[in-house]
């Protein structure tokens, strides 16, 4: 390769650009990557090396814009957007990896040859790439600017989670959504045992590991291709945060035998599976708006060899069930802020606004599942929201106008790879 830049560089680049260039169209940093893997054929260490670069890019996106807008004195908006593409993956190696612009360029070269960009394309970047090397940032007037240079997190997001949480708490969110993002897996444990599963991670693979308080769950130190190994096949565990399996697993010790639980929704099954593997006698309904996500959860009941609850589509808001039920979980979609650490460039691609139109929708599903609780039973609600609306008010909320009572909430907060999770038990008093 011309000028020292190698082959393994060169196509890891060539790949992070062609995720970032469809990151702006679909939003999603993992749909893009997957996506974009499918479609080129690179080997397993140029995708290790995209991937990293991507969610890099990713948890910087607002940042790296501004740094390559004072430098152009021109907004991004103005370029196509395979130049804004390749010029976040640029100002990313340049300013936070230490590449030479020079160095950066040749390893693209083979991918400019592909696409056919011309001269002017490459110079533009070059002058751009020249620019962000220098680039010093300047020093923030307030904490939340110091916070979108030095967190990497958008002043709007930040300004709430100093006014919700205080600026301490605040900051050490935010620090621990930056931190390098790990992965768990849930045992499945009407399969093998989880000291039997660590062992054979540890011995077939050397993955670093740590058994997790929250049972059945392993903590692995990174993200291992886990789902290539044949003990994935063979349905021993499922991928799973242990913060999301906190709020089940004490539903589950307040419920009697053969007790009813309705998932109102369910997809892609993480939740559900776990009941279904943790008590075989409840009896289970599985719903979900969504088909392509039901028939993911009808594929992992299969590949872990558990029972097939009984299933519906539906909206959950116009649910079709004349019965009640002992329980009624309510996972719902939300804005999804508490998954920032894991999904780095979703705070960037979100409006501020996002969860308020959330808190509508939660609200609206909440009004039709309150009534299919039994009196006496039990409303598991979630989110992998941190913001209060979406969280506490949704419980007060839920509490000043049904026969509700809540007898425990919990906030999970986020850290690392974990994902922030909040649930509350409310019981129906009559
Ligand atoms: C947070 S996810 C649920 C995750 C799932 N409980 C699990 O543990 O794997 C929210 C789910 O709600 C579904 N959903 C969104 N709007 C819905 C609606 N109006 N009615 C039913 N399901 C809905 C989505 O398709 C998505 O699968």
């Amino acid at each position: 390769m011309a000028g020292g830049a190698n082959t393994l560089y060169s196509a890891g680049i060539e790949l992070a650009v062609r995720v970032i260039e469809l990151l702006e169209i679909n939003r999603d940093l993992v749909l893009a990557r997957e996506l974009i893997f499918r479609k080129y054929e690179f080997s397993p260490k140029a995708r290790e090396m995209a991937t990293l670069i991507t969610n890099e890019v990713g948890r910087r996106w607002g940042v790296l814009n501004r740094m390559i807008e004072e430098v152009q004195e021109e907004p991004l908006s103005r370029s196509s957007s395979l130049l804004r593409a390749v010029l976040r993956v640029g100002a990313y190696e340049v300013y936070y990896n230490n590449k030479h612009p020079n160095y950066f360029l040749k390893a693209l070269t083979p991918f400019f040859k592909k696409k056919r960009v011309k001269r002017g394309f490459i110079n533009r970047v070059r002058y751009v790439l020249f620019g962000i090397k220098k680039f010093r940032i300047k020093p923030p007037q307030d904490i939340v600017e110091w916070a979108f240079w030095h967190l990497f997190f958008p002043q709007w997001a930040s300004q709430r989670l100093i006014d919700q949480f205080g600026q301490e708490k605040a900051l050490k969110l935010m620090e621990q959504m930056n931190q390098h993002p790990a992965m768990a897996v849930r045992v499945n444990t009407t399969k093998i045992g989880v000291r039997e599963l660590a062992s054979r991670f540890i011995e077939r693979y050397a993955y670093e590991l740590e058994i997790s308080p929250i049972q059945p769950f392993i903590k692995l130190a990174k993200t291992y291709p886990v789902m290539r190994t044949p003990e994935y096949e063979a349905g021993y565990f499922t991928v799973q945060d242990p913060n999301t399996a906190v709020g089940v697993v004490k539903l589950l010790k307040l419920l009697p035998q053969e007790a009813s639980i309705l998932d109102a929704c369910a997809a892609p099954g993480r939740k559900s599976s776990l009941i279904r593997q943790l008590r075989s006698d409840i009896r289970l309904f599985c719903n979900d708006i969504s088909t392509m996500r039901m028939e993911k959860l009808i594929n992992d009941f299969q590949r872990l060899e558990l029972p097939l609850p009984y299933l519906t589509i539906a909206d959950a808001a116009k649910p079709p069930f004349k019965i009640q039920f002992d329980a009624v979980h309510a996972d719902l979609p939300c804005s999804g802020s508490g998954t920032w650490g894991k999904h780095p460039e979703r705070k960037w691609l979100t409006t501020p606004e996002r969860y308020l139109e959330c808190v509508q929708t939660q609200r609206t599903i909440l009004n039709s599942l309150v009534p299919l609780v039994k009196p006496g039973g039990i409303l598991l609600f979630s989110t992998c929201s941190i913001w209060r609306e979406e969280n506490e008010e949704n419980v007060r909320w839920l509490e000043e106008n049904f026969p509700l009572k809540c007898i425990e909430m919990e906030r999970l907060d986020p850290s690392g790879g974990s994902t922030g999770f909040f649930y509350a038990l409310l019981k129906r008093t009559c």
